[in-house]
């Protein structure tokens, strides 16, 4: 009973322009390791999720790219989404289909953008997440030990006490069922706070990163929708039994047009009470922005990432990714990322790099 959701529909615009519209970053091999960023989130699941239980959600217009990065999907599990409306509808789009076909299905959902350097710790948290959330009504996300007062995160205040069996939902039909140990109650969920609540956060001590990553039963997120996004409930309740059956793209179509764009974050996580996080350490990063690439790159002997061609002097700190068939020669840059794909190439501050979304919607608005 043990299901994949892959959310691989966003454009990744901060990643711009190495990220673009026609070609978004999780189709890119990012950490140059012969595997797109799609790839490699699939291959980590590997004994734990057989294929025929993998789901991938994405834009319509990315179908046939996802189709030729996994070829051993069935064209039935890419589901297509005429419109991004964020994660909110994405996750209600495939629970209600999983839902459909497997009533005692558990889910992980997973972005399809992140690095992860041990995947043994990966699988084991994954396999202590989805034993908590076979048998309970929870909401079970992964969480990682923050480093920055990065404010691209969720925050995730949580109690440390062991969680005690009569504090914890079962599902009905199964009562017997354990709670993990390593499992923690989830006090507030703040996500994307300001720069300021960012730092209180960190240096508080107790809080921890959202990675993103979800854990749940299909019967226990559409129940939560139901609390919470009623609105996009009903919408799925609607068409339910047409997911699955030559109506589901019409049904599809007009169910996007009738939902709002959220996130599952700001949705459902910041608002539900049986929010619960597994702490973990796999050796995670997003690589959402130029600076994790930065973080996370080969540095050079004056911490410069370089994937490209280039000769470089009196330059320190910078991220430099441009084709391999154009020689870029750098005098005296610090701290910039300098970066070229399919005709564009954008120069400009790493510690600025926030303002690339605010520089594709320029650019986008002058075509
Ligand atoms: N199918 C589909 N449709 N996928 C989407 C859509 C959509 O409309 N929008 C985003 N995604 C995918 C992205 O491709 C990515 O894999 C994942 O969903 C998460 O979306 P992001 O846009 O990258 O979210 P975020 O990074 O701002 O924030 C989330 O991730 C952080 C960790 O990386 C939140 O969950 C934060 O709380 C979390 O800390
Ligand atoms: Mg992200």
């Amino acid at each position: 009973h043990t299901y994949l959701v892959v959310m691989a529909g966003g454009i990744g615009s901060r990643f711009w322009p190495f990220s673009r519209t026609h070609h978004p970053k999780q189709f890119h091999d990012v950490l140059g390791l012969g595997r797109s960023m799609l790839q490699l989130t699939v291959d980590r699941f590997r004994g734990i999720c057989p294929t025929e239980n993998v789901f991938v959600v994405t834009n319509r217009d990315y179908v046939e790219l996802v189709h030729q990065h996994l070829p051993e999907l069935p064209a039935n599990q890419i589901l297509g989404e005429p419109i991004g409306r964020n994660t909110a509808p994405c996750i209600a789009y495939a629970s209600y289909r999983i839902a459909q076909r497997d009533p005692e299905a558990v889910i992980v959902v997973t972005p399809a953008d992140h690095a992860v350097m041990h995947e043994e710790n990966f699988r084991a948290a994954i396999r202590t997440a989805l034993d908590g959330a076979r048998t309970h009504d929870v909401l079970i996300t992964l969480g990682i030990q923050p480093s920055r007062p990065d404010t691209g995160y969720g925050y995730i205040q949580f109690l440390d006490d062991a969680v005690k069996p009569q504090d914890v939902q079962t599902m009905p039909g199964h009562e017997d069922g354990t709670f993990p140990t390593g499992l923690r109650k989830v006090k507030t969920f703040t996500e994307k706070p300001n720069l300021e609540l960012a730092r209180m956060f960190l240096s508080s001590g107790d809080f921890l990163w959202n990675s993103g990553l979800f854990v749940w039963r299909a019967d226990a997120i559409i129940k939560a929708f139901h609390h919470y996004l009623s609105d996009i409930a009903e919408v799925f309740d609607e068409g339910a039994d047409q997911l699955g059956t030559d109506q589901e793209t019409t049904f599809i179509t007009r169910a996007y047009s009738q939902c709002r764009n959220i996130s599952i974050d700001y949705g459902v996580m910041e608002k539900a009470d049986n929010v619960y996080v597994l702490p973990a350490d796999f050796g995670w990063s997003d690589l959402g922005t130029w600076d994790s690439l930065h973080r996370m790159g080969q540095h050079d002997a004056d911490e410069n990432v370089v994937d490209g061609n280039a000769l470089l002097y009196d330059t320190k700190e910078c991220v430099i990714k441009t084709p391999s068939e154009r020689l870029v020669v750098v005098q005296g840059l610090e701290g910039y990322i300098v970066a070229e794909y399919d005709n564009v190439l954008l120069i400009c501050k790493r510690t600025e790099e926030q303002r690339v979304k605010e520089f594709v919607a320029d650019v986008r608005s002058k075509k």
